[in-house]
């Protein structure tokens, strides 16, 4: 049994917006073909997910060699937080993020979503080779909205997922675009259609070695 963290980072209803319908379709595939997996559903535009500020930043300078109390209280509540997150994403074992693609970017939540898990000692290392993940044995998959088309490059998004994701150790799965619906409105069955094969395609190979 694994346990999958669905994550959603569009404010946009889940009929409307068009990577959240392909991660639906990608997500009931995935649970035929697995039906112990147990998923964990993360609506981050509807959870209050934490900026990193400077009473975070001193909690953790802190801890590297001072206990929890030593902290202060505002220290505390706040890093029992990102505590929270980064103890669920460890846990979990594949990962399926959905994003629009914004202003060649993606939407700040998911930003901060990565700053709260993204954890010197618990998701990846220094080293004096670089950095390197802690996360063994996790497998991730993107699926991205993208007005244009932007799979072959020229935004920030998807490279910053995937690079994200590796750098904590997850290995991720080619990324599902549903793109260019907004360029050619007249297309958008033909790419439905195509990104809903990519998906059931792609839940194939979404399990763990
Ligand atoms: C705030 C905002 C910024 C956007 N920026 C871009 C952009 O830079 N490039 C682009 O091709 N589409 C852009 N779009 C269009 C969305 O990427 C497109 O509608 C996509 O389908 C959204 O994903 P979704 O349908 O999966 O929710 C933007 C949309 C919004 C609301």
């Amino acid at each position: 049994m694994a346990k999958i963290l669905f994550i959603k980072s569009t404010p946009v209803q889940d009929e409307l917006s068009r990577s959240t319908q392909i991660a639906r379709i990608f997500l009931e595939r995935v649970m035929e073909l697995n039906p112990s997996d147990e998923v964990i559903e993360m609506d981050l535009f509807n959870m209050e997910v934490p900026f990193v500020d400077m009473d975070v930043l001193n909690a953790k300078t802190k801890l590297r060699t001072m206990t929890f109390d030593d902290l202060t209280e505002n220290e505390k509540s706040k890093i029992k937080v990102f505590d929270q997150f980064t103890q669920q994403f460890m846990n979990a074992d594949k990962y399926i993020i959905v994003s629009p693609l914004w202003n060649l970017g993606f939407p700040p939540v998911l930003k901060a979503y990565f700053d709260a898990v993204c954890w010197a000692g618990k998701t990846f290392r220094y080293t004096p080779h670089g950095a390197v993940g802690l996360l063994e044995n996790k497998l991730g998959i993107h699926i991205h909205g993208c007005g244009g088309k932007y799979s072959t490059g020229g935004a920030y998004s998807d490279p910053y997922v995937r690079g994200v994701m590796n750098f904590m150790g997850v290995e991720m799965l080619p990324t599902i675009f549903v793109e260019g619906i907004d360029e050619n409105p007249d297309q958008s069955e033909q790419i439905l259609a195509s990104a809903k094969e990519k998906a059931l395609d792609m839940a194939e190979s979404f399990k763990l070695a």
